[in-house]
Order: C-alpha cells, then sequence, then structure tokens
C-alpha cells in the first residue's frame, strides 16, 4: 500500500505527505536534499567554520545560507508559470526550427547534467542547444565526479566555474534543481525532478495537442496510469487545468490516492477506465514506473487487465481522440503494440515536438526569446 514513509523515500516532501496533500515545497526539497548523506557531525562542523569564514563558498546546511531568487530565465515548473507566459513559450516554440540553424545562442555554453537516465529530453535538449549554435557539454553521475560524492551544490558550483551559461538538470530528487537555481546566478531548466515536475515535457505535450486540437477550449483530456509516480502527470495536470480543460486522472488507488485531485482546480478521480474515457479527446498514458513500486501491493497482471490502453477500450473516448505517452512506453504493459502504432496515436510526434519546444525554453534561458 502507499504509504508516507514511500511517498518520503522519492522526496515528495515528507512533511507536505502527512498534512494530506500532494503540495511541493522548495524549502523541504533543499533540506531534504542537502541532509541525504551530506551532514555528518563532523562535515556540519567544517561547514559551520567554512561558512563563517566565507559564506559564498561553500554549499552547507540550508539554514546557514540565504536562499537567492532563480536567474531569469530558468524554468523550474509549470505551477508557478502564468497562462501567458506559457502561451508565449508555445509561440516561440512554434517559430522554432530544428531543421535550419538559427544562431541565437552563439557561444553560449549549455550544460546537460544529467543524474538519471533520459533518451528523449536529454537528446533533444541537445538537439535544440545546437539548432540555435550553442555549444554543449554532458555531465552524467556515472564517469563524473558525482561517483566521487560531490554535492549537488559543488557540481553546480564547479559548472559554473568552468564557464557554463545555462544548465540542464534531471536529478531523482524532487527540488534539486531549485537548490541549484537558489545558489547559481545562472538559468537552471529542470529536465525532470524525481516524482515532482517535468516542465519542458508538459509544454511540448501542450504543443502537441494544441497542433492535433486547435485549441483547450471545451478540452477534455484524461491522465491514465501511475500518477502519483509521475512528474510529467503533476507538470500536465498544472498547464492544463490554467487553461481550462477538463481534466480526469484514472487509475487504482495505488497509482492515483484520492489526495491526487488537490493537485490543480478542477480535477476528476474515477477508478473506471470507461468512465475515465468516454467523451474524451486526448488520452495521456503513463508508463508503470516500475523502479518506484518498491513496497507496494499492486499486481501489474491486474493493472493490465484494468487499465492496459486496448484498440477495443480507444473505442469509448471520441472518435478523433489522440493517444499520448510521454515515453519510453512498455508495449504490452500500459497499452498494447496496436495502439502504440495505431493512427490516433501521436506518440512519435511527442518526441519530434521536444526539439522545437527545447529550443523556444533555451532561447528564453538565455534572453533570446525573439
Ligand atoms: N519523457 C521523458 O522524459 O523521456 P526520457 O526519460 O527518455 O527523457
Amino acid at each position: 500500500m502507499l504509504s508516507c514513509q514511500n511517498v518520503a523515500r522519492h522526496s515528495v516532501v515528507p512533511a507536505s505527505c502527512s498534512a494530506g496533500t500532494l503540495a511541493f515545497s522548495p524549502e523541504a526539497a533543499a533540506r531534504a536534499i542537502i541532509n541525504a548523506g551530506q551532514s555528518s557531525p563532523a562535515r556540519l562542523a567544517r561547514l559551520q567554520h567554512l561558512a563563517a569564514a566565507s559564506p559564498a563558498a561553500y554549499d552547507a546546511p540550508f539554514a546557514l545560507f540565504p536562499m537567492n531568487t532563480p536567474a531569469r530565465g530558468s524554468l523550474l515548473g509549470i505551477e508557478h508559470l502564468e497562462a501567458n507566459e506559457i502561451l508565449g513559450l508555445l509561440k516561440l516554440a512554434r517559430r522554432m526550427n530544428p531543421q535550419k540553424a538559427r544562431p541565437l545562442l552563439r557561444g553560449k555554453r549549455i550544460v546537460l547534467l544529467f543524474y538519471e537516465a533520459s533518451t528523449r529530453t536529454r537528446s533533444s535538449f541537445e538537439f535544440a542547444a545546437k539548432a540555435l549554435g550553442a555549444i554543449t557539454t554532458l555531465v552524467q553521475s556515472s564517469g563524473s565526479s558525482i561517483e566521487k560524492g560531490e554535492s549537488v551544490l559543488d557540481t553546480g558550483y564547479t559548472l559554473r566555474a568552468v564557464g557554463a551559461d545555462c544548465i540542464v538538470m534531471r536529478h531523482p530528487s524532487a527540488g534539486a534543481p531549485h537548490l541549484m537555481a537558489q545558489h547559481l546566478d545562472i538559468p537552471i531548466i529542470n529536465a525532470g525532478d524525481g516524482m515532482h515536475e517535468h516542465p519542458s515535457q508538459a509544454l511540448l505535450d501542450a504543443f502537441t495537442i494544441l497542433k492535433h486540437k486547435k485549441s483547450f477550449q471545451g478540452l477534455q483530456a484524461t491522465i491514465v496510469g501511475d500518477i502519483l509516480h509521475s512528474r510529467v502527470a503533476r507538470s500536465a495536470c498544472y498547464l492544463l487545468t490554467k487553461f481550462g480543460v477538463k481534466l480526469t486522472l484514472c487509475g487504482p488507488p495505488e497509482f492515483v490516492p484520492d489526495v491526487a485531485a488537490t493537485l490543480a482546480p478542477g480535477l476528476r478521480v474515477t477508478r473506471h477506465l470507461e468512465d475515465a474515457l468516454r467523451g474524451t479527446d486526448v488520452i495521456m498514458l503513463l508508463r508503470v514506473q516500475k523502479e518506484r513500486l518498491a513496497g507496494q501491493k499492486i499486481r501489474l497482471q491486474d493493472y493490465i487487465a484494468r487499465y492496459q490502453m486496448t484498440t477495443a477500450r480507444l473505442k469509448l473516448a471520441k472518435r478523433e481522440a489522440i493517444v499520448m505517452h510521454p515515453g519510453p512506453i512498455i508495449r504490452g504493459l500500459e497499452l498494447t503494440a496496436e495502439v502504440a502504432d495505431g493512427s490516433q496515436s501521436v506518440i512519435v510526434d511527442e518526441v519530434h515536438n521536444g526539439v522545437p519546444t527545447r529550443m523556444a525554453i533555451l532561447a528564453r534561458a538565455l534572453g533570446k526569446a525573439k
């Protein structure tokens, strides 16, 4: 069963779990990240000593340093973005052409800092940066000094010192990009933080929906699957409800606890796929994240029986409904191969749209959103 301990282990801010909500607090997340394995009494004493001597030079327990406002152009989440900022980014993305190099960011240095696996996000940010004339470098936890125990902030200070103008960051802990943004003077782009947010995915999904549906007005969307563990779902909920999309979340209680309805105004939760699909224009499927299921009782065969998207179930939605999935897809689990490759699937188009969307995000980050 889902427990507060389960949620806490994935850093969705333990304090907020006991309050019975899925609210995110950057301060609590930062404290959790800094405290995780980095605050032995000896280290704490050393940090206090160093902080007294040179407060700017070292990362230290949260309370020792004032937090700064993230640099202009940072993209940390969708929750606090205004609708007009989102529309501005989508408009800019429509003007971006990955096939036609546009040297808006010539000479800028963009670091792709990935503490977690990625195919789509990493490669599309890299292609996006290069299409705008920027220089990129990839730093992954494996093969870098992160393996030797370097902290998140020390890694950030190092990358800044070698000349980074912007850091695109993926991390397994919620709040890690926020922590970085509060301590560095360059834009930080959240490329997925734990179970919290994945803002660039929500933007490319919005771009894809508008390409196929023209407008958000009167739209009905359904997200099916492991919503609790999904940063994609959380960002999508924030974005779509800002534009009045009627949004239904569907899955078993282990994946969609009742409290999920509090993520954004107007969300509906149902356990029945047939009920969720009726009349929907957009179906967003999520990967069952086996790596986040330790200790839960959910049986995959039961999930498949009740929630797998099949051709027969797809017929319950509107005839023109589109099928989305952030990827990676697991054929035979959350959807069948027929649905994944069928005429209503826009899964490959989502990936394709990731490049212009991320070009817009990077251009905005570095003050070139023209
Ligand atoms: N959708 C998504 O974030 O995919 P990757 O993990 O491959 O980047």
